[in-house]
């Protein structure tokens, strides 16, 4: 596929995806979402020279401003569940990513810029990010998983008040809140987000694929947490870094894992 609106470079085995429409804030058109879909689906899913992924929006405005408004125009019911489903599909598909995806939030990440960030397994914020889900200013709600991550985050207290006000929060009150795993100064988001991968990028990566399961899996409906830590813990321990990790440990040295 060609690219329109993302940017996707490959630094050092961490694909850093770029959000590339400036001019509206990055706002997540249909373009957008199809290829961040193609990416996580396909393209990214493939490749076996990353070890991680960084997602983050061009300029220094913002992150993502939300899903692209202008293509929200005369929606009925039936073309609104179908916007919301798939975009919540394409958000799944990052939540479910084999490896680790940070989010460099570098600006205002407000409705499904949220979201985006949300979906990803950790964010880092710039001093002046924003975060909000002001969905309720259009006479919507938020669409692309927002209503149940939120929560997941931060609680039911806070996320039902900023759903309900549209308020936005800043960076350190979203470290307060727990939906942030750092905040850095503006410009260093990336640099962040490629340190704390680089630091997972030295771990087995059959086990790391294996929190974002098994995590994932307190959340779901369908799945038993607790079952499907057993069955991963399990599969671990077949595994030849597990052996590695193991003797690593005895022999007092550093751990040579090779994703076996
Ligand atoms: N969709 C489309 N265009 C957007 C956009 C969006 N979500 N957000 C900003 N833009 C565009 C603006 O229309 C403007 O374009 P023009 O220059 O062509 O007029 C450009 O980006 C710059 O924006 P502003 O002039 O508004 O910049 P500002 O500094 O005055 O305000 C802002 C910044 C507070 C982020 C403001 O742009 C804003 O409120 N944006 C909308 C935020 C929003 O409501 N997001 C939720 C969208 S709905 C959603 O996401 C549903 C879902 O859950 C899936």
């Amino acid at each position: 596929m060609t690219y329109e609106n993302l940017q996707i470079s490959i630094e050092d085995g961490i694909a850093i995806i770029t959000i590339n429409r400036e001019k509206a804030l990055n706002a997540l058109n249909r373009k957008t979402m199809s290829e961040l879909r193609y990416f996580f689906e396909t393209e990214g899913a493939d490749r076996t020279d990353i070890s991680g992924v960084i997602i983050t929006g061009a300029g220094e405005k913002a992150f993502v401003a939300g899903a692209d408004i202008t293509e929200f125009q005369g929606l009925n019911a039936a073309q609104g569940k179908e916007l919301s489903q798939y975009g919540q599909d394409v958000f799944e598909l990052i939540e479910e990513f084999k490896k680790p995806v940070v989010a460099a939030v570098n600006g205002f990440a407000l409705g499904g810029g949220c979201e985006l960030a949300m979906a990803c397994h950790l964010r880092i914020a710039g001093e002046k990010a924003r975060f909000g889900q002001p969905e309720v200013n259009l006479g919507l709600i938020p669409g692309y998983g927002g209503t149940q991550r939120l929560i997941q985050y931060i609680g039911k207290t806070k996320a039902t008040e900023l759903m309900m006000t549209a308020d936005m929060i800043s960076a350190t009150d979203a470290l307060q809140l727990g939906l942030v795993n750092y905040v850095v100064p503006v410009g260093d988001e990336v640099a962040k987000a490629k340190e704390l991968l680089n630091k997972i990028a030295t771990k087995a990566p059959g086990a790391i694929a294996k929190i974002i399961k098994t995590v994932n899996a307190y959340f779901a409906a369908e799945t038993d947490g607790f079952a499907s830590e057993v069955s991963a813990f399990g599969e671990c321990c077949a595994t030849e870094d597990f052996r590695e990790g193991a003797a690593a440990f005895v022999e007092k040295r550093a751990a040579n894992f090779k994703g076996k």
